[in-house]
């Protein structure tokens, strides 16, 4: 019954992930004005190189653009709420999707892992899931190297401490532009599984 579901929020995920992009029609990038745009604000906490300056700072470095820009748009229209909002609000569509293409383009480099075995531990949920509680494959959606899709964040690389709030946050519904798939993953996971998945993640290439 639970893998029936899985596979079907995973046929959903994947299928919308493949469809060309749905609500506003896109605009032409503005790499110049979002290039300005980082250097002048984003920066400050997201790096130059989309690398973040902080353990709370989502890596943007290597994001699907797409991904980005909704996100973006998700928060300048109230989908999802936190502090991203201020920044958001005044964007137009053009810089929107110049500020996609632009981290899009940054590589950043993955963390070691600072604790092996924890990451080990990750590493078993991330490409098996949890079989006994229900908790699916991560790589089913997001990729076996973590890459994920236009419509699929890419994780590989991504901060701990990122990765649990967010989880944390799906799971409370506190994150609520996820469409319920990610909700149903994160309430199965119990927080020692959350902690080796951020570890192991945070490392991936
Ligand atoms: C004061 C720090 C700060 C600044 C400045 C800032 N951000 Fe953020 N950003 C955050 C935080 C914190 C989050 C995580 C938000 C959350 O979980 O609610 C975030 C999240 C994001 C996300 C979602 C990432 C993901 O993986 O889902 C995107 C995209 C983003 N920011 C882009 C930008 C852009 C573009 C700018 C400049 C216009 C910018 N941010 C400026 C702090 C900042
Ligand atoms: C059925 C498909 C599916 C599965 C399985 C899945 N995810 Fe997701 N995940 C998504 C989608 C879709 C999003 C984007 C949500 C949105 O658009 O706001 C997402 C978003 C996320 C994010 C937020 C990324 C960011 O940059 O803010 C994290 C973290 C995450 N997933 C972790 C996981 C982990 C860990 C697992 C395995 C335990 C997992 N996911 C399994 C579909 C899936």
């Amino acid at each position: 019954m639970r893998t029936a579901i899985v596979r079907a929020l995973r046929i959903v995920a994947v299928a919308t992930a493949l469809l060309p992009a749905a609500g506003p029609l896109h605009a032409a990038p503005d790499l110049e004005r979002a290039t300005q745009l980082v250097e002048k604000r984003c920066s400050v906490c997201h790096g130059m190189q989309g690398e973040s300056s902080g353990e709370f700072f989502p890596r943007l470095g290597g994001q699907h653009a797409e991904y980005i820009a909704k996100q973006l748009r998700d928060f300048k229209e109230g989908r999802r709420k936190g502090e991203m909002t201020r920044f958001a609000r005044n964007l137009s569509e053009e810089v929107i999707e110049g500020l996609g293409l632009y981290f899009s383009r940054q590589k950043v480099a993955p963390h070691p892992p600072a604790e092996p075995e924890l990451g080990a531990v990750g590493r078993y949920l991330y490409h098996n899931g949890n079989r006994f509680s229900g908790v699916p494959a991560c790589k089913d959606c997001h990729g076996a190297s973590g890459e994920g899709a236009p419509r699929l964040p890419r994780l590989a690389g991504q901060r701990s401490l990122y990765l649990e709030r967010q989880l944390k946050d799906f799971n409370q519904r506190e994150r609520t532009n996820d469409n319920d798939i990610m909700h149903a993953v994160a309430s199965k996971l119990t927080e020692f599984e959350l902690k080796a998945l951020a570890e192991y993640i945070s490392g991936m290439q």
